[in-house]
């Protein structure tokens, strides 16, 4: 039986904390049980105003008083972040940090410290993220299971072996905004087609929410789905051969692939 932290803590006080912070209050986490770093003392106000949680400008005052603190700072501001903290110990670290390696944050807190990372993506900052959650890394089924307490508190969470989290941000850490564009443009057509503005962009929306909601409760495979919908000579299969006709399966594999790819990159910068 895992327990679940007591305290949560986190080091960056910026979008994706407050999002987790945010999470946790709604998963029944008390104020007194979370508190936040923040060199700014307007995020520090504005995190105690709205959220009631405290807040330091110590980052070692956060790692005293929790059991897991996040690492939540962009990360050319991670090293100097951690700099002044205890090292080989101390709580379990979550680092959400892009790129920087479960290796580097062992060589900058001590081959010692207790070390997870995942990739969310943007989404969570309303509770609809998903994350993925590095697994089998030395960290113990305990510690990878209080990290997913933590990470649930904003959308669902999956497991990946490390390697594969800069697939993760090729695909749902960058998709948002590859559907932003898909909704974008399928509102200028609307447009274009003669619907008023805000009504093409309604149906957008709610056409690209409700199809990704089919795929999640029917269980079915998207292919299906497409089929099912597609009558021969129809509108949909008219609309369909436009779309492979001008390479749109292609264009989404090419950006996964040099998103994945960029993601490396800066990894290895880093
Ligand atoms: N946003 C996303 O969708 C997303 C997705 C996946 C992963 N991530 C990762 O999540 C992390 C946080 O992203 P974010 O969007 O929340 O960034 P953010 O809004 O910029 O928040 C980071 C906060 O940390 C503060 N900070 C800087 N140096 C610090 C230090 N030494 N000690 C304590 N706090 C410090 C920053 O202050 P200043 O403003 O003064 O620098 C800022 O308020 C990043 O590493 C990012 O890669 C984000």
């Amino acid at each position: 039986m895992i327990s679940l932290p007591k305290t949560v803590g986190t080091i960056g006080g910026g979008n994706m904390a407050e999002a987790i912070l945010q999470g946790l209050l709604q998963a029944g986490y008390t104020a007194d049980q979370l508190c936040a770093s923040d060199p700014v003392a307007e995020r520090r106000e504005h995190l105690s105003r709205t959220l009631g949680v405290r807040t330091t400008d110590s980052n070692l005052e956060v790692v005293e008083g929790s059991e897991v603190v996040v690492l939540a700072v962009k990360p050319q501001h991670l090293e100097a972040a951690v700099d002044p903290l205890p090292k080989n110990g101390g709580p379990l670290y979550l680092s959400i940090a892009a790129g920087v390696t479960l290796a580097t944050l062992r060589r900058w807190l001590g081959s010692g410290a207790r070390v997870v990372r995942a990739m969310p993506n943007t989404p969570a900052l309303i509770g609809a993220g998903i994350t993925a959650l590095a697994d089998g890394t030395g960290a113990s089924a305990e510690d990878l299971e209080r990290a997913e307490v933590v990470l649930t508190s904003v959308g669902d969470v999956v497991r990946v072996p490390e390697h594969l989290l800069d697939a993760v941000t090729g695909l749902s850490g960058s998709g948002p905004a590859y559907v932003y564009l898909f909704i974008e443009a399928l509102c200028e057509a609307g447009i274009r087609e003669g619907l008023p503005t805000l009504v093409a962009r309604d149906l957008a929306v709610k056409t690209v929410l409700g199809a990704a909601a089919m795929v999640r409760e029917t269980g079915e495979h998207p292919a299906l789905l497409r089929e099912r919908v597609t009558s021969p000579g129809g509108t949909t299969a008219a609309g369909l051969a436009a779309l492979e006709d001008r390479g749109l399966r292609a264009a989404l594999l090419a950006a996964v692939e040099a998103a994945t790819e960029r993601s490396r990159e800066l990894a290895r910068d880093a």
